[in-house]
């Protein structure tokens, strides 16, 4: 089967490094070799440091989409409505489409979703949410037998680096948040991880899933950590408390509540232990109870782990198109007292 590849990243060469460490295992799984047919970047003279083997690398995407030989696209790319149009494309020609972009997902995914389901084509899109922890998944089949009720997550691995990173080494924030940047964490512009804005997005799509509701990214209130100081995070340790990044959401069956904000957290609390680019979300059912998953929320093979699982899972249905919930109703959202910014 060949695929093509958009954006070659850290995500993107994270993706070859799996395809690659892990060949004989993923073939064995799909009953075939994956093919790395098609590469598309916006600068094709750049040295990446990942072997691209046979693939053609362009910046035409327009000779990507008038191929009949792509079977399946990675979007590892961002970009939101350039992205957008890009994947509607494919879609529309029954082309299986695999998106680790929470930016564009979280505004365009109930779009892309209905194109997807017309033209008899997956949408799938679990690295987009909390790194390498398989948490669509759970939510979409594992937990599929619950009413679920609330969900709670640190939810961006670079706030959650910066925070630890003061609390645990007493590093100033500019420091963190260099060490985030060069360990390859942050977004492109990290005003998107210190803001909060990554993890509305991210609390938006598990929010979706969650409750099979629509939900207007617009409406959902944040505050991020850039004013947080060491002397912020020294008080709250004196008094017992863990300050962290909190993305929230509650559905009570006719409203939601929904917001990211930087919370004190007991220090026995279940998120207060998870540090550094850890990301962990835990989701309460109505028949299971407290559930709670953890793992890395970002970084090159980690992430990757999450799209090649889509990928493998894709393509060992080939030709069934794998059906990802599509609401229909919006959520009511109930007003919050987090300020916007
Ligand atoms: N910038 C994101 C984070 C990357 O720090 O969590 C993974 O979505």
């Amino acid at each position: 089967m060949n695929l093509a590849i958009l954006g070659m990243g850290t995500v993107g060469c994270g993706v070859m490094e799996v395809l690659s460490m892990n060949r004989e295992k993923i073939t064995g799984l799909i009953g075939e070799e994956i093919t790395v047919s098609h590469v598309f970047v916006s600068n094709v003279d750049k040295e990446r440091g990942v072997d691209l083997g046979e693939a053609i690398v362009t910046d035409d995407i327009d000779s990507l989409l008038n191929s009949d030989e792509i079977d399946a696209v990675i979007e590892v790319m961002g970009g939101m409505e350039t992205t957008r149009d890009v994947l509607r494309k494919f879609l529309e020609k029954g082309i299986h489409v695999i998106s680790a972009n929470k930016d564009m997902l979280a505004k365009y995914i109930d779009e892309l979703a209905l194109v997807a389901e017309n033209n008899g084509a997956s949408l799938l899109y679990e690295a987009s949410i909390a790194g390498g922890i398989p948490i669509v998944n759970a939510i979409e089949h594992g937990l599929n037998a619950n009413r679920i009720h609330k969900v709670m997550g640190i939810l961006n691995g670079t706030t959650n680096y910066i925070l630890s990173k003061m609390t645990k080494d007493g590093w100033d924030y500019a420091r963190a948040l260099d060490e985030a940047k060069e360990k390859g964490y942050a977004e492109a512009d990290p005003t998107n991880d210190v803001d909060g804005i990554d993890a509305k997005r991210k609390i938006v799509l598990l929010s979706r899933l969650a409750y099979g509701l629509k939900v207007d990214i617009d409406e959902v209130p944040v505050a991020g950590i850039r004013d947080v100081s060491l002397k912020d995070i020294e008080n709250a340790m004196t008094a017992g408390f863990k300050l962290k990044l909190v993305g929230k959401s509650e559905f009570d069956g006719a409203g939601m509540s929904i917001e990211v904000a930087p919370v004190l957290l007991p220090d026995d609390h279940q998120l207060s232990s998870v540090e550094y680019e850890k990301n962990a979300v835990y989701v309460m059912g109505n028949a299971v109870g407290e559930t709670m998953f953890y793992g890395p929320g970002a970084g090159g093979p980690e992430t990757a782990s999450a799209v090649v699982s889509d990928l493998i899972n894709c393509m060992r249905n080939r030709g069934v198109a794998q059906r990802s919930a599509r609401p229909e109703q919006s959520a009511h959202i109930k007003v919050s007292n987090v300020e916007s910014g």
